[in-house]
């Protein structure tokens, strides 16, 4: 009876160590704890939460920035670059020799666990200091510059906060990183995210039916004209370029007047009822 007993409890033993052995590779990051690593390593000067510490706030030549503002915007990649080379020039260096792959991963699961309620007051306090000379005071600028308008753009809260973090190099819309702390990107991005005009595909229908139907009777029956007509279809063109064939393209001579009073939202609608047919 005792030694079956014993026998049993040793079995078991000897099951668990070969089950964790055998577990161990594979979740190593899983058992690793990012909090800890990210108190360790990082709070120093990003600050326990993320929030940047006092000293954060105080380094040279950029202070350290709030990872709680943008830990949901910024992608894993990206997160990992910048912590494994770090950012030259500043106090951020590569963490690629005090950390080993599989702690640095276990400290952005960490970092992803951040969150924020961003502020959309100060994002239209921010915008308009800072992005409304460009795109406008309600973000529908399309300037001589190059400017887009953010109410029509398709890009998601993630590619916004890209943009403004980035830049588009060779364009006068620069990189914002050092102009704007992290938290006044989030707050800009939502509020620029709540600008946006959700076409209705249903309403361009209709309005289609109205003003345009006389002559196409579907959007698969329109032609494009001129040198590029051959080669191209509606299609090809993205919806700006679409936009401008609607409203100054040569067939308003025929479709009159009608076409020039439809406002530019209206025509978003058609153009999303017609990319139902071209897509
Ligand atoms: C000695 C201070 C210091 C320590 C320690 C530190 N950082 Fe930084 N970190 C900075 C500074 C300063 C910046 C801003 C660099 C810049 O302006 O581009 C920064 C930027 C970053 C960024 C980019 C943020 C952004 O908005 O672009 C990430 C991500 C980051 N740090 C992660 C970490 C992680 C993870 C750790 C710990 C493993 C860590 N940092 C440790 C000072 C520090
Ligand atoms: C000096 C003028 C200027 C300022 C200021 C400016 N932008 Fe821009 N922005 C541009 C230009 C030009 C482009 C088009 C770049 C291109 O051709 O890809 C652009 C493009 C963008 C895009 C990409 C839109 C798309 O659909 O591709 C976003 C998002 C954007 N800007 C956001 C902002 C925000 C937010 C601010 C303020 C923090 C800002 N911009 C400030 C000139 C500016
Ligand atoms: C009175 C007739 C008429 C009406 C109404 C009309 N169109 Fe056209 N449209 C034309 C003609 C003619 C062309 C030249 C190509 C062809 O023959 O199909 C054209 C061409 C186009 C093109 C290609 C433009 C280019 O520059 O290549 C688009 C896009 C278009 N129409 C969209 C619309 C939309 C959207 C409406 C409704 C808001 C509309 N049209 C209303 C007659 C009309």
């Amino acid at each position: 009876m005792r030694t079956i007993k014993f026998s049993n409890i040793a079995l078991a033993a000897v099951c668990a160590v070969a089950f964790l052995s055998s577990s161990m590779s594979a979740t190593a990051a899983n058992t690793l704890d990012g909090k800890a690593l990210y108190e360790a390593n990082c709070a120093v000067c990003h600050g326990k939460t993320g929030e940047v510490s006092d000293y954060g706030k105080k380094l040279k030549p950029f202070p350290a920035r709030n990872h709680r503002a943008i830990a949901q915007y910024v992608s894993r990649d990206e997160l990992r670059r910048i912590i494994t080379y770090g950012v030259k020039g500043t106090a951020m260096t590569p963490k690629k020799y005090s950390l080993d792959a599989l702690e640095i991963e276990a400290v952005i699961d960490y970092i992803k666990t951040f969150d924020y309620k961003p502020d959309l007051a100060n994002g239209k306090k921010r915008f308009k200091e800072v992005c409304s000379s460009c795109h406008g005071i309600d973000g529908r600028a399309v300037t001589g510059v190059g400017a887009k308008n953010l109410v029509y753009t398709k890009l998601g809260l993630k590619d916004i906060v890209h943009t403004m973090r980035y830049g588009r190099p060779g364009t006068l819309m620069t990189s914002k990183r050092h102009q704007l702390s992290n938290e006044d990107i989030a707050d800009i991005a939502n509020y620029v995210y709540s600008l946006r005009y959700m076409a209705n595909p249903a309403k361009g229908k209709q309005l289609f039916e109205q003003n345009c139907s006389k002559c196409h009777s579907t959007p698969a029956h329109i032609k494009l004209i001129g040198n590029a007509a051959a080669k191209r279809t509606i299609a090809d063109l993205d919806d700006r370029l679409l936009d401008l064939r609607i409203r100054h393209g040569r067939h308003v001579d025929r479709a009159g007047k009608k076409v020039e009073k439809l406002s530019s939202d209206d025509i978003q609608d058609i153009i999303a009822y017609m990319r139902t047919y071209t897509n």
